[in-house]
């Protein structure tokens, strides 16, 4: 058998991991075995192409280097997707799989998808099924496209085989094989466990930024990269100005900057007041095993990222998720996750935080979010069956 697995941008990175390491095993008992092992090639669609973006996750997963790299790189949706699609095309064409593997909702997922299908592929998505019902996000149209077109769908849990269902997905299309995202946690929590918050902070310092964090103070982080938080002037501000003017006043706030982010930062005039504030940190876009330090002490997540929604779930980090909606509704609160919907309203996002400042950690644990997933994904693909 052989396999093409895709991954494009930063989520997708902390997924694929779990995945290779079970080709791998599988591999290694198959030849033990004297049977054919499973012939594997990783397909980078490059949209995500900085160090800290891509690079880093690499070698702190042990990910091995991507076999074929599109450099496809930053442009429009309809940029990314075509030149994807365009360069996605030779190589399937060059390599025939038996199976194209596409993860989570970037656009790397909807164009490898659909250019798998037009060449006659079999399409595994794994993260099938969650739904925002935002057609203004587009993860939420890479998630339909995706979704409609794949032969097996592996889903996260139970509300997103629902979905499915109601969209006409068959049963044999789909599996329940838990949140693959969660093996990676499992598998990094004793490594990160032994970091240094100072440490990390000091090694991710943004220049012309003087650090000034107390270790015996409480702590906050935030992270902002959607479109409909930090692309318009007004919005941003508005979040900028309750973090310093409100919770900077209750804690110290560690903001780890996405590329998008900061360069409107910059060109809004907002970046010097959270450079100069004493009680800001801003940090570079952070590795894996720091991000989830510094997550496990933090005393609120204030995010826009579902990845850290459902780590906070797993580790009881109270989250304020600055949307309105969520295709990952099992984070939340009312189905006993941490998370609670505060869009970018601030006087919403306000009432949210001050419950938040009296609330302990409780981490739960969704069913078959047990570090597993990876297995069951694999063997989903080995025993898939044409009907
Ligand atoms: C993408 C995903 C989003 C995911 C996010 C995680 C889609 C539609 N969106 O959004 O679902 O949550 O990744 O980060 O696929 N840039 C750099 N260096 C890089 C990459 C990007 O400087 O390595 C800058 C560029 O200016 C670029 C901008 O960031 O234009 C946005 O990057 P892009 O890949 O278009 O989307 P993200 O916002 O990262």
């Amino acid at each position: 058998m052989k396999i093409i697995s895709v991954v494009g941008a930063r989520p997708n990175f902390m997924k694929i991991a779990p995945f290779i390491k079970e080709i791998q095993a599988y591999n290694t008992q198959q030849k033990a075995n004297g049977q054919e092992p499973i012939a594997h090639i990783l397909v980078h669609t490059g949209q995500h192409y900085d160090d800290r973006m891509s690079k880093a996750f690499f070698e702190a997963l042990e990910i091995p280097e991507a076999d074929i790299n599109l450099g496809i790189g930053s442009g429009t949706h309809a940029e990314q997707v075509g030149l994807t699609m365009m360069a996605f095309e030779k190589v399937l064409k060059a390599e025939k799989p038996d199976w194209v593997v596409v993860l989570g909702d970037v656009n790397a997922t909807l164009a490898c998808s659909v250019t798998a299908k037009k060449e006659h592929i079999k399409v595994c998505h794994i993260e099938a099924g969650l739904r925002s019902r935002d057609m203004e996000m587009p993860e939420e149209i890479n998630r339909l496209v995706t979704d409609r077109l794949s032969d097996l769908l592996l889903t996260p849990d139970e509300l997103s085989i629902e979905n499915l269902r109601q969209e006409g997905a068959q049963d044999h299309q789909v599996a329940f094989v838990g949140n693959i995202m969660i093996d990676t946690l499992e598998t990094n929590r004793t490594k990160a466990e032994k970091l240094i918050i100072t440490q990390i902070l000091d090694q991710n310092n943004i220049e012309g930024q003087t650090i000034q964090f107390d270790s015996t103070l409480d702590f906050g982080l935030v992270t902002l990269h959607r479109p409909s938080n930090v692309d318009q002037k007004e919005v941003l501000e508005a979040l900028v100005r309750f973090l310093i003017d409100e919770v900077c006043k209750d804690m110290q706030l560690i903001c780890p900057v996405h590329p998008r982010t900061k360069k409107n930062l910059q060109s809004f005039g907002l970046w010097e007041e959270m450079l100069q504030h004493p009680r800001m940190i801003i940090q570079l876009p952070l590795g894996y095993h720091e991000l989830l330090r510094l997550n496990m002490d933090a005393c609120v997540m204030l995010t826009d990222s579902g990845g850290l929604q459902e780590e906070c779930t797993i580790l009881g980090t109270p989250c304020l998720t600055l949307r309105w909606n969520t295709e990952r509704p099992i984070t939340l609160k009312e189905h006993g996750g941490a998370s609670v919907l505060v869009g970018n309203n601030v006087r919403r996002i306000r009432e949210e935080y001050q419950i938040t400042l009296n609330e302990n950690r409780k981490p739960i644990r969704p069913l078959l979010w047990d570090g597993k997933t990876a297995g069951r994904c694999l063997q989903a693909i080995l025993d898939y069956k044409e009907v």
